[in-house]
């Protein structure tokens, strides 16, 4: 029930106490957690950046519509994704798990060629809307890690892409803004959410069971 009884806890945190610091240990498990993200054909499409620099933090604050948080939180997490598919990337990360699982180079070939088939009819701009997807996988993993641990996060997509993509350099390397995740611990007086209920449709109204 631990991850159940988290998942109730945690909640989008508006309010962060900027004296307390998350360890680095813990930051290393939400960082592993989100490296195990299963992703669309095992491509790892995206990336996660960690920010613990008042001043860079203080940069993004007016970016992000003024949202305090990314500056008073302990670390922020930046989700990075691939701005577009390339025969190189398609073929680098396969190599490098066919060479991890000592399988000969090749050994997908006939797959990675659906792929590139795929992928290549697209346009760049359907490609990121792919890899993104991705890092919203990793960001849900992400939340679950910190909950288990205790520690408060907020998912944001309250930000301006493209001015945070400029100011991170992600252009020159291929990769676009997805998402941020503060991460820290609640100022509960301060924050007007801390003490609201959590609001979730009934379970009836959410799953609807197939069965037989
Ligand atoms: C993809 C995504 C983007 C979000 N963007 C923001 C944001 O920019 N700022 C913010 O304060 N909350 C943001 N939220 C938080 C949601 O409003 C919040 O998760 C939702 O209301 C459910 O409440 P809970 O997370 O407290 O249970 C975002 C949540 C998600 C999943």
């Amino acid at each position: 029930m631990a991850l159940l009884d988290n998942l109730t806890w945690r909640y989008a945190t508006k309010k962060y106490d900027s004296t307390k610091v998350v360890s680095e240990e813990n930051i290393d498990k939400i960082v592993e957690a989100t490296r195990l993200t299963p992703t669309s054909s095992g491509l790892q499409q995206f990336r996660v950046l960690v920010i613990k620099n008042k001043e860079l933090q203080n940069q993004i604050v007016p970016i992000s519509y003024d949202q305090q948080i990314v500056a008073d939180c302990s670390h922020l997490l930046v989700f990075v994704a691939w701005d577009s598919y390339t025969e190189k990337r398609i073929d680098d990360i396969y190599d490098f798990t066919t060479d991890e699982r000592e399988l000969p180079r090749g050994r997908f070939t006939s797959y990675t060629d659906r792929l590139k088939q795929m992928f290549f009819a697209q346009t760049e701009e359907e490609h990121f809307v792919h890899t993104s997807k991705q890092a919203y996988i990793g960001l849900g993993l992400a939340i679950a890690q910190a909950a288990e641990l205790n520690i408060d996060s907020t998912p944001m997509e309250g930000f301006e892409n493209d001015k945070l993509d400029e100011l991170l350099n992600l252009k020159e390397q291929g990769l676009r803004s997805v998402l941020m995740l503060p991460l820290g611990y609640r100022d509960t007086e301060g924050d007007w959410l801390s003490s609201m209920k959590k609001v979730r449709i009934s379970t009836e109204d959410f799953v609807t069971k197939i069965y037989e």
